[in-house]
């Protein structure tokens, strides 16, 4: 691949309230977010965009898609955000309060914890991992790729170019209106954040 624009989903009505997880819709600012996102990156010649299943992956590369319309759109499941088991729905207010142990077991060793049904960063990495190495096979060496991911998504997928120690993992700032941009430069990785 030749870049890879590394971009997550805009706001969805829970972002807004701190909730976990979920299949939500963006609200009306992350749909403000995928237009704005559409109008910066139209104008790269792009060969794949890639989204996980879910609608606010596939939301947020709509407007891109309607923009470059030879762009090839295609969902990679392993692109799914992190599965929170019985927390999915909850805030983190919430799991504090009524999973005082499991939010305390989180907090210790995020890289590591498990959700009780759910996964953990450490099972999400490899998941991740088998999906980008399809998106970068699929796309061939001369393509630029766009990836419009989660959270916890995009944190393992930068940690495949930043090699960051596993604890640090999924601390990675990961901002909505911002992408990563990560290309070969004289065989050495450059990753730049930039705004849209
Ligand atoms: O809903 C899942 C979040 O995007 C993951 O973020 O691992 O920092 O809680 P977190």
């Amino acid at each position: 691949v030749k870049g890879l624009y590394l971009v997550r989903h805009g706001e969805t009505t829970w972002n807004a309230e701190q909730r976990i997880g979920g299949d939500p819709l963006l609200n009306d600012h992350g749909n403000c977010q995928a237009r704005a996102m559409a109008e910066h990156l139209k104008s790269l010649p792009l060969g794949f965009i890639f989204t996980s299943s879910k609608q606010r992956s596939r939301q947020m590369a709509e407007p891109l898609l309607c923009a470059r319309p030879e762009a090839r759109h295609m969902v990679i499941k392993e692109f799914d955000e992190i599965h929170a088991g019985i927390c999915e729905g909850m805030t983190y207010e919430e799991m504090r309060r009524t999973l005082p142990q499991e939010f305390a077991a989180r907090s210790a060793d995020k890289y590591q914890y498990t959700y009780p049904g759910g996964e953990s960063y450490a099972t999400l990495q490899s998941r991740v991992d088998r999906g980008l190495k399809k998106a970068l096979w699929i796309a061939g060496v001369s393509q630029n790729i766009c990836i419009v991911g989660h959270q916890a998504v995009n944190r393992a997928i930068l940690a495949q170019f930043l090699f960051r120690r596993q604890q640090d993992v999924p601390y990675i700032n990961i901002p909505q209106e911002k992408y990563y941009h990560i290309v070969s430069v004289q065989e050495k990785k450059v990753v730049e954040l930039l705004g849209y």
